[in-house]
């Protein structure tokens, strides 16, 4: 396979079939998003944006770009930028994993960082202040229409056809910004309306649900606001999850399937599972996963993984008797 950039290999990703985790009598698949080139599904959103914005003539060629993201949307938008040529500077909550800025940086971008008890709303209203004063061209993936679109043309259809003549009849996914739920479900709605659309969030902070947001460790997901680009009626069911959970999920994946992802795709699974125990026998399920776990060793997903020896250094003890 050769290609022009390494923004041709972003999508197709692979859907793979869950063997041990699944309840019986379902059938459970992923749709892993690490496989895009920056780990993540954002790489989607990055492109999509970047190449509407310059099809509407909106972004000058060598103009900078700036956006307010918890990380993903920020190194996939980095590497985008760096591809296409425009200087890129992303703002983010400090609270955030230290892997997710250095990354951004390696890939040439400026990050500023705003203080974690100001939420999203905070790193919004700074990114609005520095792209005012400076003429800068703001991606707003939570408000960008390009968002669900790119999904609703690549993220969506992939799905269809990989399931084409295959039995599918539930979607499940978490929102961040809610393209990917948004965009993907309304095309499932639309060519498969037999199939239901999950959506999930965490315990603390379920605003589909009328709840107040509580600050949760599942990075990337449910921001204190309802986003614009999430279409509020594309899911069927809303489920909740706690963060444990969702950590849990995350290494039971890891541990058992060797599919090696981040809190909010254990978290994605972990209501894929609640799903499955109410499902109908023969059920089958799909949840999104949408990052790599490689992105959180910083974070709770890896607090009792130890750095140092662990009790296999033993090993070597017995090797002296
Ligand atoms: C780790 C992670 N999970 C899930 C999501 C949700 O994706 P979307 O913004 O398409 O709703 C994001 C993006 O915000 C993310 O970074």
């Amino acid at each position: 396979m050769i290609f022009d950039t390494i923004l041709d290999t972003i999508g197709n990703t692979p859907v793979i079939k869950i063997q041990k985790l699944a309840p019986e009598g379902v059938e459970m698949y992923v749709k892993v998003e690490a496989f895009n080139p920056m780990s993540s599904v954002k790489d989607r959103l990055a492109l999509g944006i970047i190449l509407d914005a310059e099809k509407r003539g909106a972004l000058k060629p060598g103009q900078t770009v700036i956006e307010a993201t918890s990380g993903n949307t920020g190194i996939a938008l980095a590497m985008v930028c760096a591809v296409r040529g425009y200087p890129f500077v992303s703002v983010m909550a400090s609270s955030f994993s230290i892997e997710r800025r250095r990354l951004m940086r390696f890939l040439g971008a400026r990050v500023v960082l705003t203080p974690p008890e100001e939420r999203a709303t905070g790193m919004v209203r700074v990114t609005e202040a520095l792209a005012k004063k400076h003429g800068w061209f703001m991606t707003q993936q939570f408000e960008n229409e390009a968002n669900p679109a790119y999904h609703r043309n690549t993220t969506g259809p992939e799905i269809l056809q990989d399931f084409a003549d295959r039995r599918l009849d539930y979607f499940v996914s978490g929102y961040g910004t809610g393209g990917t739920i948004s965009g993907v479900g309304q095309m499932i709605r639309q060519a498969r309306p037999d199939v239901k659309v999950i959506s999930t969030e965490p315990s603390g902070a379920a605003l589909l649900e009328g709840k107040e947001w509580q600050p949760h460790k599942i990075q990337g997901w449910t921001p204190d606001f309802l986003p614009q680009t999430l279409d509020r009626n594309v899911a069927h069911q809303n489920v909740l999850v706690t963060d444990q959970e969702s950590i849990d999920c995350s290494k039971a994946l890891a541990r058992q399937e060797g599919i090696f992802c981040g809190i909010s795709a254990g978290g994605t699974f972990a209501a894929a599972l609640q799903v499955a125990q109410q499902a109908e026998p023969g059920a089958v399920i799909l949840a999104m996963l949408p990052d790599t776990g490689e992105r959180y060793l910083s974070t709770p997903l890896f607090a009792d993984i130890p750095d140092g020896p662990d009790d296999a250094q033993d090993l070597l003890d017995d090797l002296d008797d």
